[in-house]
């Protein structure tokens, strides 16, 4: 563990120093408007061929290019990495920005040398690259209700991002998750429309800082319009014939879609989003990614959305099992860019036919080439001359202590106080002896939980860099003895014992749940601690609200930490008193399964910690 990670207070950063001179400022100020870029890309556009064209409207993926020859043979518009799809070179910084240095000069050497966007889900930090700052999951940050802190935290995703020659995040996601046993709840910010909408505009704002115009910001991407969360459970069924709800069917009308899921997108467009990714889900038994009042009526026309709509992956083929047929109902609804991995070649064979035999007007592609164009144009990437590669002077401050001690400042702020009895928090240094267990105690895998380093995230040393939450403990109180074992063993005579128990790490579907109790071992380890007779001070490391049973009468205290990243000192900056919690509940939190799903404004609302609620310490 080098010190450099463990910085003073001498270097916090707070959210506002990350700004802009003059404080943030809403990326619509500073960036040119998309559609100011058309004057340029018209003799561009008249320039081209149709598949010219139709290449610029297909994302391929990174693992299945055929050949890395076929981005300037068909003219790619992008390429993206999605979750767990590293460089083969390895997944360090420079195996990444030599990769997407590599395929942005071979884009170049296209008749028309338009670079590809390079995309990646960056939604809690660089997840994707070993060493790269995580911090807490958009659950968390909901709890922060700190949007400068939010806006920050999306500008050192944007300088991490560029570090590796990326443009382009699939993030924020502005999904309002309405039951909690959806796999993707930690990705949403809150069950409320209004702070969804806040954060996620602060997020494009601070991952658009400056505007697309700076070389520094990133390209942002709302998703997942619309309604990815408020499927219905049992909506979807999984390979093993089991209920979920990812991807499913969000029963609602339209009033009630605007309502509740629209919000998000009506911010991020007004913050300046330059792309937008539409849902799997269904809206009433409809693929969202075929249905032309969502993409046209309501986003662009309504909203005056000036960027582009790019599919989720390989979405546009589950509208309807005849792919042409699903490809034309997605195109004319107003999809510009396909996400299609593997079969890059099969869209632009399909989408010529299409274009051919007038199925698919000459004016819808031109209007979505128009917007892929738009956002390449202001980003500088049609600048004559310019090389396009990496800023390779922001690999000194990627994984860099500043970045920690932002990640760090928003794990504190996303912790919510559950329970305090007895003010046995904070804990005391002047403790003859602290006991730690449970299988998230000394875990960075289990912190960071989804999309880090792999598509699942995975238990243990996932990633580089950072504090465990029992390395924060010891390095923060290093004259207090603080024994661990992860079965509790050895808590005979300790002053208070700290279980940190919850969810391993899941992303999607496979995180689909029907029953969110603690597990099993879990609460055999509260029991056993109990029974020793030395307090405990639970700790909840999940990716939404868990039903705690007999944990709540076992535990003396207990904290939601939801997935709070690399930054496990930001735990005992708050644990050891250094800083009190602040965090409020973005989401309600059910007492049984029964009430799911439950959310703030339901007639009857009686969960066992309501949206808002949130301790501190006494003084
Ligand atoms: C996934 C997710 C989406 C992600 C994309 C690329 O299936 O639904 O959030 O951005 O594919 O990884």
């Amino acid at each position: 563990m080098h010190r450099r990670q463990f910085c003073h207070s001498a270097l916090m950063i707070t959210a506002s120093s990350w700004l802009l001179p003059g404080g943030s400022v809403s990326a619509q100020t500073t960036q040119r408007s998309l559609a100011a870029e058309d004057s340029r890309i018209k003799p561009l556009l008249a320039k081209m061929t149709l598949d010219e064209k139709l290449g610029q409207m297909v994302q391929a993926e990174l693992g299945n290019l055929k050949d890395e020859a076929d981005i300037s043979k068909y003219s790619l518009g992008s390429v993206l990495s999605g979750g767990g799809a590293d460089p083969a070179e390895g997944n360090s910084l420079q195996a990444w920005t030599d990769t997407v240095d590599r395929l942005i000069a071979q884009s170049r050497k296209s008749r028309l040398g338009i670079p590809v966007l390079y995309g990646v889900d960056a939604v809690h930090g660089h997840g994707n690259v070993l060493g790269a700052t995580v911090y807490p999951h958009n659950i968390g940050l909901g709890c922060t209700r700190n949007a400068a802190l939010v806006e920050a935290l999306g500008h050192v995703t944007a300088l991490e991002v560029r570090a590796s020659g990326i443009h382009w995040t699939f993030a924020p996601c502005v999904a309002v998750p309405r039951d909690d046993r959806w796999g993707r709840t930690y990705e949403g910010f809150s069950e409320d429309p209004a702070l969804v909408a806040e954060l996620g505009a602060a997020a494009v704002r601070g991952m658009q800082q400056g505007g697309l115009q700076n070389p520094q910001a990133v390209l942002a991407c709302a998703k997942h319009y619309v309604g990815d969360g408020g499927t219905s459970w049992g909506s979807t069924k999984r390979r093993d014939g089991s209920s979920g709800m990812d991807q499913g069917n969000t029963e609602i009308d339209e009033a009630g879609l605007r309502k509740v899921h629209l919000p998000g997108y009506q911010a991020a467009v007004a913050a300046g989003v330059g792309s937008i990714m539409v849902s799997y889900n269904s809206w009433n038994g409809v693929k969202a990614s075929g249905i032309a009042h969502l993409l046209t009526d309501i986003l662009k026309k309504e909203l005056g959305f000036e960027g582009f709509l790019v599919s989720d992956y390989y979405a546009i083929g589950q509208i309807d099992s005849d792919y042409k047929k699903a490809l034309m109902l997605s195109i004319n609804a107003g999809m510009d860019m396909a996400m299609e991995p593997a079969q890059y070649q099969r869209f632009i064979t399909t989408l010529r036919e299409l274009v051919q035999e007038g199925s698919v007007s000459m004016a819808r592609i031109d209007d979505a080439v128009t917007r892929i164009l738009r956002v390449k144009s202001v980003m500088g990437l049609l600048d004559a001359g310019r090389e396009q590669l990496a800023d390779r002077k922001l690999h000194a401050s990627f994984g860099g202590a500043a970045h920690r001690e932002l990640a760090r400042t928003a794990v504190r702020e996303s912790l919510v106080l559950l329970k305090n009895d007895k003010q046995i928090l904070p804990l005391k240094r002047s403790a003859r002896r602290i006991h730690v267990a449970g299988i998230g105690a000394d875990d960075i895998g289990m912190q960071c939980g989804g999309w880090t380093v792999e598509w699942q995230g995975k238990m243990g040393a996932v990633t580089s860099g950072g504090t465990t939450i029992l390395q924060g403990l010891r390095y923060a109180a290093p004259k207090t003895t603080i024994t661990y074992a992860v079965d509790g063993k050895g808590v005979e005579g300790a002053d208070v014992c700290v279980v940190v128990a919850g969810e391993t790490p899941y992303a999607e579907g496979v995180g689909d749940k029907a029953d969110l109790s603690l597990s099993a071992d879990d609460l055999a380890l509260l029991a056993r601690m109990q029974q020793s007779g030395v307090p405990v001070v639970l700790l909840v490391l999940s990716g939404r609200p868990q039903i705690l049973g007999a944990a709540l009468d076992q535990a003396a205290a207990i904290v939601a930490a939801w997935l709070p990243g690399t930054e496990g000192l930001g735990v005992a900056d708050v644990l050891f008193g250094d800083h009190a919690p602040t965090g409020k509940l973005s989401v309600s939190w059910p007492r049984t399964m029964a009430q799911e799903p439950v959310n703030v404004g339901d007639a009857k609302y009686d969960p066992l910690f309501p949206y808002g609620y949130g301790l501190g310490y006494k003084a």
